[in-house]
């Protein structure tokens, strides 16, 4: 136990030396760093649904969806959502980690090949070691790159392509068209993350697989209801016999307790708030563009892409956490992102912008980082 101990503080110490040593802290402060973009995390419909649902249906499931934690207004949900998805069905997990988890450990076999963006999210990565396939990691977004690999890579197996559509720390979107056409020519297996975008692009707000017109070229989508949408877990989006399969052999699915049944009512109130106001998801991208460009105006290189997610890229940890910590301090929730969340050498402020935000809090917070960046120079 001794030498245990002292392994594991060694690490702790190593962690605090080089600036990676992370503190759990409850938000404080103006938000510009959830993922609640649209604010129906605490919105007062949410709130009465998953209320009166606690109050009729308790809190816990009690038991896995197989066994007795299963209940009508899940298959409810997941009808509504696969309908508001234009999908043949869905499947609900209590989180996006554990649907990722589910996705590329069941479909993924020997004899496989498994094309991987080389920033796709820790949970992407982790269900891809689960999977058996041949893994090839390909350059960050980069069509081209994945098109020399995907002809110069014999199999006999299934080929498959693993992409978020809008990137959680780089806040920059996928060439989806690209890789649509490519895997439509190719047979490829298009499996598309849309943690960020769900709820926020497309007409109907359905992400970055409608708006980019390629919902007939994607296998299936992992979609987190924890994010804009505002409550927890994730849905799975595809094909009735894909979906069918999870059930019978996603162990994340199979295997766990099933999210509390009350989720299920603020969620379905939540994909309804999505269709019906579209003006929040305008509101966000105008506020998002807004932004971007004081940002920029700054000097501070930030992507061109029409996001709510804005990386501020700092370098070292400490100058992350210290232009976090300064902010904080004035009133704004920054948080600084650090290896191994992100590439070593790239530690950074990931400014996620929201809904109900006003023009006058954007300017006085890009005054402040424009301060703080400039009294810790690198
Ligand atoms: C791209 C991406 N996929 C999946 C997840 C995991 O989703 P969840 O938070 O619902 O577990 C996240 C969470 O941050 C994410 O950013």
């Amino acid at each position: 136990m001794n030498m245990l101990e002292t392994r594991i503080r060694e690490q702790l110490d190593k962690l605090e030396r080089t600036g990676m040593l992370r503190e759990l802290q409850p938000p404080s402060g103006i938000d510009l760093s959830s993922n609640d973009y649209l604010g129906y995390a605490s919105d007062m419909r949410l709130k009465l649904a998953m209320a009166k649902a606690i109050w009729t249906e308790g809190c816990g499931s009690t038991g896995s969806r197989l066994l007795r934690g299963e209940r009508s207004r899940f298959s409810a949900l997941e009808r509504q959502f696969a309908e508001f998805k234009g999908t043949e069905a869905a499947l609900y997990f209590s989180s996006g980690y554990l649907a990722n988890l589910a996705v590329l450990s069941t479909f993924l076999d020997e004899g496989d090949v498994l094309f991987f963006d080389r920033l796709n999210h820790a949970s992407l990565i982790d269900g891809m070691k689960l999977g058996r396939a041949r893994k090839i990691i390909f350059p960050h977004a980069n069509s081209e790159a994945l098109r020399r690999l995907v002809t110069s890579i014999e199999t006999s197996g299934q080929r498959f392509l693993v992409t978020e559509s809008l990137f959680s720390m780089d806040g920059d979107p996928a060439p989806l068209r690209e890789y649509a056409d490519l895997c439509r020519e190719a047979g490829i297996a298009l499996i598309v993350d849309e943690a960020h975008a769900v709820g926020i692009y497309g007409t109907s707000g359905t992400g970055l697989i409608e708006a980019s017109g390629i919902a007939n070229d994607v296998f299936l989508s992992i979609n987190s209801a924890g994010k804009a949408l505002g409550v927890s877990g994730a849905f799975v989006a595809g094909p009735a016999w894909a979906i069918d399969y999870l059930i019978q052999r996603a162990r994340t699915f199979i295997f766990s307790t099933a999210a509390p049944p009350p989720v299920a009512d603020a969620l379905r109130v939540a994909i309804n708030l999505i269709a019906e106001e579209p003006d929040r998801r305008r509101k966000l991208l105008a506020n998002a563009c807004l932004l971007r460009e004081l940002l920029r105006c700054r000097g501070l290189d930030i992507p061109l892409a029409e996001s709510p997610i804005m990386p501020v890229i700092l370098g070292e940890n400490r100058r992350a956490v210290v232009v976090a910590e300064e902010l904080q301090s004035r009133g704004f929730d920054v948080r600084a992102i650090r290896p191994p969340t992100v590439p070593d050498g790239t530690a950074r402020l990931r400014i996620s912008i929201k809904a109900n935000l006003n023009e006058v809090t954007l300017y006085e917070f890009v005054q402040t980082l424009a301060d703080s960046l400039e009294r810790h120079q690198k």
